[in-house]
């Protein structure tokens, strides 16, 4: 009897162990992902052997074409409300050097339709960050494509459509999947004139202190729109335009308010403007520069730009986002690999832009 009350003491001990532990194992900033996580690693696995094995050698598995990798400066707004001042937007005013690459999703043929990339890179960002083998890179990555929605719900839906592509059964994949078509149908479609002009979204979730939001950037220069005709343009208009002109975009978040028309889980769901405002939050300036030259292109390309860089208050969210933490990682190091380049979080010291007299 003494064993059972002394065992049922210990059980209780155990009981109240695992509660305590399950509680405080959570993220810091777990509210705004209220639906339970299920088990995506047989997903994220086998995304992340198909993304290796179809990897062209050197070069990113997605986005494999830059555009160019410039310089920028990010200034948080100086205006910026106390509930907004959270992670690397804490200090109204406070500009960030930074690096941003543009791309394209697929093609290497500019005049092909299609999505495009916009990357950006922070750096000098103080504090400990999500990864734990980057725990002291001092950069934050915002990574965006030129449409407000991703065209996949989740991770197990994008291995599913992925072994589809690798078997060339992606067409049976859309006939069980509308929406997704359509979302690719609409990708399909998308012409850039110049990708300093294009506005561009996170399309995934992440956190923001208490809350979660999606961003965007918009933007604000007057760049000349004229459409090219050759395979490279897009990285000929840019330099054109970075010879004559700063570009200039605003830097916006959207928070989430409610949970069936902000979807954590379904990047597929677009946040509409009327359910959840756009707020700017920072002013990015692309100053007059020369940056297509091989060591800068060699630079850029060398780079490793994932959500997963980031301060917790900026911890990526939903399912997509918690797939591309293994994925990213693979692939940048097998590219590394095959470089023999090791990876490595830039400072402002790393590479030396060519800046032009204001
Ligand atoms: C499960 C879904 C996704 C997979 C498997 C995936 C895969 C990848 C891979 C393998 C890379 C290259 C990483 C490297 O080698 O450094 C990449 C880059 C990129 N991805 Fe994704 N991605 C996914 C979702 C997204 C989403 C939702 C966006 C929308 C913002 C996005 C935008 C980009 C961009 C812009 C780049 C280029 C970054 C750079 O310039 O280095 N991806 N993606």
């Amino acid at each position: 009897m003494r064993w059972f009350s002394q065992g049922l003491r210990w059980s209780t001990l155990l009981i109240i162990c695992l509660v305590a532990v399950l509680l405080f194992a959570q993220p810091a900033f777990a509210q705004a992902s209220s639906v339970a996580e299920p088990d995506q690693s047989a997903a994220i696995s086998k995304i992340v052997e198909i993304s290796k094995q179809s990897q062209p050698p050197k070069l990113r598995g997605q986005h494999p074409k830059g555009h160019g990798t410039v310089w920028a400066e990010f200034t948080v707004a100086p205006d910026l409300s106390q509930n907004l001042r959270v992670g690397v937007f804490q200090e109204p005013g406070k500009t960030y050097p930074a690096w941003i690459r543009f791309s394209n999703a697929r093609d290497t043929d500019d005049t092909k339709p299609g999505l495009q990339g916009m990357a950006i890179k922070l750096m000098d960002v103080a504090g400990d960050k999500v990864l734990e083998s980057e725990k002291t890179a001092q950069t934050q990555d915002f990574v965006m494509v030129n449409h407000p929605v991703f065209f996949i719900r989740n991770a197990s839906d994008f291995a599913e459509f992925f072994t589809a592509l690798a078997t060339g059964k992606q067409s049976e994949f859309f006939k069980t999947h509308q929406q997704e078509a359509k979302i690719t149908q609409s990708l399909q479609t998308k012409q850039t004139q110049n990708p300093l002009a294009a506005q561009y979204w996170s399309t995934t979730p992440y956190q923001f202190g208490e809350t979660a939001i999606k961003f965007a950037v918009r933007p604000t220069s007057q760049i000349g729109d004229e459409m090219g005709n050759t395979p490279d343009y897009l990285r000929a208009a840019m330099a054109n335009s970075l010879m004559a002109q700063d570009a200039t975009f605003d830097f916006l978040i959207q928070q989430q308010n409610d949970a069936a028309k902000t979807p954590i889980e379904d990047p597929t769901v677009e946040w509409h403007e009327s359910d959840a405002p756009l707020q700017k939050v920072a002013t990015i300036r692309i100053p007059r520069q020369i940056f297509d030259t091989p060591e800068q292109n060699a630079f850029g390309e060398a780079l490793s730009f994932t959500p997963w860089h980031s301060l917790p208050e900026h911890q990526p969210l939903g399912s997509i986002n918690r797939a591309r933490k293994a994925i990213y990682q693979a692939t940048s190091e097998q590219r590394h690999r095959e470089m023999e380049i090791a990876v490595a979080e830039p400072t402002p010291d790393t590479f030396t832009p060519r800046l032009l007299n204001p």
